[in-house]
């Protein structure tokens, strides 16, 4: 989601990114449940019944739910589809690229994450390389943050990888991105995937942002569904979305939905990530 938020970024204290941590904890469980349920055979609409089933189970609340109008649990965008794709009857086939985007809210305190999967083996090495190379800029976008001192270096530091890793074979698209994330889902500022003459605001301690890149094999070309949701390559190519929660501590940073705070994803790129903020 992106739209021009410009009020001033919500700064959480570490009692506050305690519960930002719950929630994102339980949504990395959700993940995991949901990943362990993909396969050939299965459709979109079961796996959101399974989605808000868990949340509601563990005491939390989906906050896709009625956002907008939104009506289920969790977008689930396949193949062509780029984002905010509405569960339903699709079955899931072989070669699939399914990127399943969820949220949740623990005591008042959203979570927002994404991962993309493929259901079986990758059709082709173009799919396994947009894979790769979404998964990769959204981890070379919060080792920026660990570092930045303006919230915009987080899209140079995605928008090089893809450069680096993809130029002219994979794609962002300007009219989506991250955002600041606590108290709801969409706050201030936005969190660009690529570099702007605006560097953002400085990033301080409390600060909490949903980092999102997302990636299109071919030109940046889209439509919106008559759903008025579905955001649909046009180009022929199929997509990648991938999001985790972060917030900045002052021993450093987190990823709130990851299971291990980012710990071993950081680690493997040189940077420490702060203590886990319930001590796990
Ligand atoms: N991660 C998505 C985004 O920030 C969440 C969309 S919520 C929906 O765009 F309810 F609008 F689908
Ligand atoms: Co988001």
């Amino acid at each position: 989601m992106s739209l021009l938020r410009r009020e001033r970024p919500e700064i959480k204290t570490p009692e506050q990114i305690s519960l930002m941590r719950r929630s994102g904890l339980l949504l990395s469980r959700v993940h995991d449940m949901l990943a362990d349920h993909i396969r050939p055979g299965v459709t979109t609409g079961e796996l959101d019944r399974l989605a808000e089933e868990m949340i509601r189970d563990e005491g939390a609340l989906p906050n896709f739910k009625g956002y907008q109008g939104y009506p289920a649990t969790v977008c689930i965008s396949v193949n062509e589809v780029i984002v905010h794709g509405i569960p339903g009857a699709q079955v899931l086939q072989e070669g699939d690229l399914v990127s399943i985007d969820g949220g949740c809210i623990v005591e008042g305190w959203h979570s927002d994450a994404a991962r993309t999967h493929v259901v079986g083996e990758f059709r082709s090495e173009a799919d396994r390389h947009l894979v790769e190379v979404t998964r990769e800029a959204l981890w070379q976008g919060i080792v920026a943050l660990a570092s930045a001192r303006r919230v915009g270096e987080i899209g140079a530091a995605i928008e090089d990888h893809v450069d680096a890793e993809a130029l002219g074979e994979l794609c962002h698209l300007e009219e989506f991105g991250g955002h600041g994330i606590g108290t709801a889902m969409h706050q201030a500022p936005d969190v660009m995937n690529f570099r702007t003459r605006d560097r953002g605001p400085r990033i301080v301690p409390g600060m909490c942002l949903a980092i999102e890149p997302m990636l299109v094999q071919g030109p940046a070309e889209w439509e919106m569904l008559a759903d008025d949701w579905t955001v649909r390559a046009t180009g022929g190519g199929r997509a990648a979305h991938v999001e985790h929660s972060t917030a900045v501590t002052e021993q450093g940073i987190v990823v709130l939905t990851a299971a291990d705070g980012g710990a071993s994803e950081l680690a493997a790129r040189g940077v420490a990530a702060a203590p886990d903020p319930l001590g796990a």
